[in-house]
């Protein structure tokens, strides 16, 4: 199939790469010149596990990049896979690039009878198809307005892409529900939903609002695991177990982050309170992850409260591990926070450095290394679960640190390595005396 993305970003580009590997042609379309020429080039603007070599694999063959909209009139599906921010001044998404696009789709369309589908990639609230749909039938009435949610994490995109949980499609007409499903002829039958269109846009936001109250549950569940004595490894795994619960997005840590769970619990939120419904949990959620990262400094505070003018090492500035993605970031948060209590800060991410860089500026060190962040530090902190703290080098790290102290909020470093060299781990949701 001729398929056209509009939007060059986290969600667009592996979807592109992605379509490209199964063989179908695809042009991503993004009105940023320079993205668009870099991408041309081979260069890709985002880290991304995996996506570099893939995208070179297709790149000039059967992925192409432009930023004419002119490719349309070409394809069978069009895809909508631009940003929807919050606003400034409210929770709601804003919908501006959404709107810009389906515009420019309007204004290059040649063949006013041309069918192809307009699938709506990018979370939008519910009824933003049938706006969207009210604009392109005033110039063409054949085109078909799906809502295709995507379901990617960040990190994992390839991966998520080739083997998801499930692939939505909402749709109010039969035929753009068969060419869709075709486009997912990759993926089992059984997991893949047609539903209505307006369905499919709360599915999204309804998945994302569960996942961040999940989240948000285990970490209230950590921090009473603090107080009480028991342990919350134990304890997620103890529940976990229930397949009515699970075991995924159990691991309690600095609060949820990103581009996604922040903005679409917000904007669910927003939804919410159009329709006049209450929906408390989600509020709850929004407004426990807002503070969570105020407990992680209190208690790197209070570890560090006999220690005058201490030194401390960052590691991992991501929102997660995976991506160079720092937007809405626990740990960037925590930094800043830091920043204004303390002098001395290295930090060290693998991949996000560059990102924190344009945000965190010349606030802290920045460093190449694990054990060049170490070096003469009072407290090490673990933010991000990225493998490489995994499989830190204590061997290594004992010469450089002056506190043999590691706060880790992900619960990630070997606690018998650790031991092993006399390193003191505090974790999450464990009791301190
Ligand atoms: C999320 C969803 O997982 C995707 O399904 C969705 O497509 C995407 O949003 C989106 O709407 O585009 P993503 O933001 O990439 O994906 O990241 P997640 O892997 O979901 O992690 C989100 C945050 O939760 C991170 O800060 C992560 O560290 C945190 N998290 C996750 C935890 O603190 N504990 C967990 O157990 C899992």
């Amino acid at each position: 199939m001729n398929i056209v993305i509009i939007g060059t970003g986290y969600v667009g580009l592996p979807s592109g790469v992605g379509f490209a590997k199964l063989g179908h042609n695809v042009v991503c379309v993004d009105i940023d010149e320079n993205k668009i020429n870099s991408l041309k080039e081979g260069k890709l603007l985002i880290y991304e596990n995996n996506l570099e070599q893939a995208f070179l694999e297709v790149l000039n063959k059967n992925l192409i990049f432009s930023t004419s909209y002119s490719f349309i009139n070409e394809a069978d599906i069009v895809i909508l896979a631009v940003g929807t921010p919050q606003s400034n001044d409210s929770e709601k998404a804003d919908l501006k690039y959404i709107f810009t696009a389906t515009n420019e789709i309007c204004k290059n369309l040649k063949d006013k009878n041309k069918y192809f589908i307009l699938a709506i990639k990018s979370t939008v609230p519910v009824g933003t198809g049938d706006k969207i749909e009210q604009i392109i039938h005033e110039v063409n009435f054949n085109i078909d307005v799906a809502s295709l949610p995507e379901f990617l994490r960040e990190g994992y995109a390839l991966e998520d892409f080739y083997n998801p949980d499930r692939v939505v499609i909402g749709s109010n007409s039969y035929k753009a529900s068969k060419i869709l499903k075709k486009l997912y002829s990759h993926i089992d039958n059984d997991k893949i939903l047609i539903t209505s269109r307006k369905s499919a846009e709360l599915i999204k936001y309804a998945s994302n609002s569960f996942l961040a109250m999940k989240i948000h549950f285990i970490n209230e569940i950590a921090d009473f695991c603090e107080k009480s004595g028991a342990n919350i490894s134990d304890v997620a795994l103890g529940i976990g177990l229930d397949s009515r619960i699970g075991s995924k997005f159990l691991n309690a840590g600095p609060g949820y982050g990103g581009s996604c769970f922040p903005k679409d619990t917000l904007a669910m939120l927003g939804m919410a309170k159009e329709f006049g419904i209450d929906i408390s949990l989600v509020e709850a959620t929004i407004n426990g992850n807002n503070d969570r990262f105020k407990k992680i400094v209190n208690n790197i505070k209070d570890i560090l409260k006999d220690i005058n003018a201490p030194k401390i090492g960052i590691l991992g500035l991501a929102f997660k591990n995976g991506t160079d993605d720092c937007r809405q970031s626990p740990a960037i948060k925590i930094v800043k926070e830091l920043i204004t209590n303390y002098q001395n800060i290295n930090v060290y991410d693998p991949k996000a450095i560059n990102n924190a860089k344009s945000i965190l500026n010349e606030s802290v060190n920045y460093t190449n290394s694990i054990y060049e962040c170490a070096k003469e530090c009072d407290l090490l902190v673990v933010l991000t679960e990225w493998d490489e703290f995994k499989d830190i080098d204590f061997s290594k790290l004992k010469g450089r640190v002056k506190v043999k102290k590691i706060y880790d909020t992900r619960n990630i470093i070997d606690l018998n390595e650790a031991k092993k060299y006399d390193f003191d781990v505090i974790n999450i949701g464990v009791y301190r005396k």
